[in-house]
């Protein structure tokens, strides 16, 4: 297994003919954010039978796993000469991601003009109001229960409308992979030595292609879980109507193509709920919903489990704070989760 993918011939020409564009002042402004980025604590988190560790990706500066993808990108774009101070970065993000890229392009004084949709989160919809002159929300569905291809269609209009845009496609682009499999895999892989599991959820894949590679390289026999929710098409399901952001997605993301998946678990909203609300009560962790669907995972994996202790990682992506009003608050639940509509329980 090797390290995410470069990228191609054509793309290595181009870059040759950017050079003559590189900004050196942005360069090293991006390298210091770099090399300024804080770790993440990996935490052990008591569990029967299990050796359970969660690193806590929330803990990163803008609160989600994001700022490892991000980060990277920027800087490999700032390094090949897409990014200069006269450019404008759009981006399509449910959230996280364009939380991570506004706050450090922000902080390197490029615009952003973020795309976004319907779902996301409002604490972050206010933040990235106050970091962004600009802001976009699409408000039509695409057809396929969500908004991935509105938002798409709209970054392509903005692509033609600016003069000078960089559009990072977190999607696509295998630098966000690469960011995990250095930041994210290297620090979690320097803290806990062995992993015999790691739960992943996934929405674009950057996440899991860059652990799950970096993982293939030092520990081949470790089992990788992808974890996914009902109504997204990354596995082959046709895509469905979903609310809660964060995994899933309404295509397949070639980044998942290019991960190394043994396993995949495939949950309801309703279990988001209800792993969240276990993780809280369970461990004291207030995390967002992607972690208590890969926390429901875990636990469907493991309750009950006896036998040789095997060491199971996995990420807490993000806080839940911006989904108090949503996972956490019973009568939004009540409203728009119902188990006739959705599988499994509602804790
Ligand atoms: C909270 C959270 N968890 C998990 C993911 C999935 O990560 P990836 O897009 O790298 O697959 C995302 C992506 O937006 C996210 O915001």
């Amino acid at each position: 297994m090797s390290a995410p993918a470069e990228r191609s011939g054509r793309e290595n020409t181009e870059t040759q003919q950017r050079e003559v564009r590189i900004d050196r002042p942005l360069l090293d402004r991006v390298d210091a954010l770099l090399r300024d980025l804080p770790k993440t604590r990996v935490v052990r988190l008591p569990y029967p039978g299990i050796r359970l560790y969660a690193k806590m990706e929330s803990e990163n500066r803008t609160g989600s796993a994001k700022d490892r993808a991000a980060i990277w990108i920027l800087r490999e774009a700032v390094r090949r000469g897409e990014i200069t101070r006269n450019t404008t970065v759009v981006e399509s993000s449910s959230g996280n991601f364009a939380l991570s890229l506004a706050s450090f392009l922000n902080a390197l004084n490029v615009p952003f003009v973020p795309v976004l949709d319907p779902n996301v989160n409002a604490a972050t919809e206010r933040t990235l109001r106050r970091l962004c002159a600009r802001v976009e929300k699409v408000t039509e569905p695409d057809g396929t229960g969500g908004y991935l291809l509105s938002r798409l269609t709209r970054v392509a209009e903005l692509r033609a409308e600016l003069p000078d845009v960089y559009w990072p496609d977190q999607y696509t682009n295998p630098d966000g992979a690469r960011g995990h499999y250095e930041l994210t895999a290297g620090e979690l892989l320097a803290d806990v030595g062995r992993v015999d599991y790691l739960f992943v959820g996934v929405g674009t894949g950057a996440t899991i292609n860059g652990l799950s590679h970096r993982l293939g390289v030092e520990q081949p026999d470790a089992t990788v879980v992808a974890v996914d929710v009902e109504g997204s098409a990354i596995f082959g399901a046709p895509p469905a109507r979903r609310l809660i952001p964060g995994i899933g997605s309404s295509i397949r993301p070639p980044l998942v193509d290019a991960a190394w998946i043994s396993k995949v678990v495939v949950l309801s909203e309703r279990d988001e709920v209800a792993g969240c609300r276990a993780l809280l009560r369970d461990h004291g962790i207030y995390a967002g919903g992607s972690t208590g669907c890969v926390y429901a995972a875990i636990t469907h994996h493991f309750d009950g489990h006896s036998g040789r202790e095997p060491v199971v990682a996995f990420l807490c992506a993000d806080n839940g704070e911006p989904y108090a009003d949503t996972v956490y608050a019973d009568d939004w639940v009540a409203e728009h989760l119902t188990p006739v509509a959705t599988k499994g329980a509602c804790a």
